[in-house]
């Protein structure tokens, strides 16, 4: 009997998943069992346990029909491989099972909701797509799709909405039952953030359009998100085609978060603050869910479109999400900071405080590839530094090079020098919002990534390395006086 393509991937990946050895993998990073990985999907507690799917294309390090690849985790930090979860192989998502979301019902079982991308002949002799929401119920490791999918399709949408560029829904409940916000594209070609509503998962209506784009930030946006958060709610979106403004945006694929405040009554949410997620290289399509304990978590993909080219010589995964990230929003800003648990697995403290640094700065036992490194720098005197680097993953030939110029407020990251084999955008200014000539970065490195946050989490950095793992060393360098606080750990999970 011939295998179904589930059957097929899940086959694939027993195999071949065996062959990546812990050591080829991040630490504490999600990289996808085998092969290709891209957004977070159904980021969600299910029986006391988290569980994350993703974007999954096990048989090539590249992008292809997308099947959910699945793991969960007790801790948000170590990831067990399940099978993967879905395959396109129904006539509604025949070419793809593209992002969404999963819940735990009353019922105990988990329900995924994602777009199901159908591929039919059209009249012309051609080939058309659209795009369909799709349900599948399932224990936690098999899913059966709904015989009744699609549940959401072109018809409940407004008027002009695109059946082509309409997906990514993210799903939430509420007193009076399911809701989900939708990505699609408005009749300006731009994109929208609208909510659907359901008492049963599988009737649903559309509610309201939350956010719009109106052609200002980017087109179509991907990945929606939508919550409350310490008063305040928040939408995430993720749009394509953005044009760089200043330092804020960057262009291309780009995620931002628009802060404010909703009504519910008249389900209006009206936006005060559009800014970017994070400011690294590597950062795109995030996802959030809410822990037991009521904390905010966000995980994204720490990847960007543009460079997923430049893939190191030999790789048997490609792909990885962020650490898992707290929010909340202090001072009317959106604060990210790695979560919590982490803080168990830090071993080996090493502290230096008001280290004076002149030229290049080597301080014993600060090195490694799997270390949370906190550095306070401020300069000698006002105006006294003119420029303040700290170089990690590095060696003679290799180095990642995080630099602050003190008087502008300008933080970059290069990593020119970090093992890429092409050369795509290897360099990112970001202007550092709090305003000042001091500067506290808590930096994580996890074999294949540096994760930089800001000021206690007020700005992020997110970027892939693929340096040698030999390339362990850490300096400190500063043009002019500076003096730096230096706090690191060794990471054992
Ligand atoms: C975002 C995205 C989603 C889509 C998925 C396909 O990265 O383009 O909009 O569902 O990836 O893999």
């Amino acid at each position: 009997m011939s295998m179904t393509k589930l059957e097929q991937a899940r086959h694939y990946e027993a195999i071949h998943g065996a062959g990546i050895t812990p050591g080829e993998r991040p630490l504490f990073h999600l990289t996808p069992l085998v092969g290709w990985m891209n957004d977070p999907n159904g980021f969600s507690l299910y029986r006391g346990e988290y569980h994350l799917f993703y974007q999954y294309y096990p048989y090539e390090t590249k992008w292809g029909p997308m099947h959910w690849g699945h793991a969960k985790s007790q801790d948000l930090l170590h990831w067990e491989w399940l099978p993967a979860a879905l395959a396109p192989e129904d006539a509604y998502d025949n070419a793809g099972c593209f992002s969404g979301s999963a819940i735990e019902l009353e019922d105990g079982r988990q329900m995924l909701l994602y777009t199901g991308v159908q591929q039919f002949p059209t009249e012309d002799g051609g080939v058309g797509h659209r795009q369909v929401q799709c349900v599948a119920y399932g224990d936690g490791v098999d899913y059966q799709k709904y015989e009744g999918n699609p549940v959401i399709t072109a018809r409940q949408l407004p008027e002009g909405g695109s059946s082509v560029d309409f997906r990514d829904p993210k799903v939430w409940k509420e007193d009076d039952g399911w809701y989900a916000v939708v990505g699609n594209r408005a009749s300006d070609g731009s994109g929208a953030v609208l909510l659907f509503r359901s008492e049963d998962t599988v009737h649903w209506d559309y509610a309201a359009t939350l956010e719009e784009c109106r052609n200002e930030y980017g087109r179509m946006w991907e990945c929606p998100d939508f919550f409350p958060l310490d008063g305040r709610y928040i939408v995430i979106a993720s749009p394509q085609e953005m044009q760089a403004r200043g330092l804020e945006f960057h262009n291309g694929n780009s995620t931002l978060y628009s802060l404010g405040d909703y009504e519910r009554k008249t389900r209006r949410f009206r936006r005060a603050q559009v800014r970017s997620l994070d400011y690294g290289l590597d950062f795109y399509a995030p996802q959030t869910t809410l822990t037991p304990d009521g904390r905010r978590v966000l995980i994204g993909w720490m990847q960007s479109w543009e460079s997923c080219g430049s893939q190191p010589v030999g790789a048997k995964w490609f792909g990885m999400m962020t650490v898992p990230r707290e929010l909340s929003v202090r001072d009317g800003q959106l604060i990210q900071t790695p979560i919590r648990e982490l803080d168990g697995y830090r071993v080996a403290p090493v502290h230096y405080s008001a280290v004076k640094l002149q030229n290049r700065v080597q301080l014993p036992g600060v090195e490694g590839r799997t270390i949370d490194l906190t550095v306070r720098f401020r300069a000698g005197e006002p105006g006294g530094c003119r420029r303040f680097a700290i170089r990690i993953a590095a060696d003679e030939r290799f180095a990642t090079v995080i630099t602050y110029f003190p008087t502008k407020h300008i933080l970059r990251i290069d990593r020119r020098h970090s093992g890429f084999p092409y050369d795509v955008v290897h360099i990112r200014d970001m202007e550092v919002r709090r305003q000042g000539e001091a500067l506290k970065l808590r930096i994580l490195l996890d074999r294949f990534s540096a994760e930089i946050f800001v000021n206690d989490g007020e700005q992020v950095l997110s970027s892939t390395l693929y340096t040698p793992q030999s390339a362990r060393g850490v300096s400190f360098e500063a043009e002019g006086s500076a003096l730096i606080d230096v706090e690191k750990f060794d990471l054992a999970l």
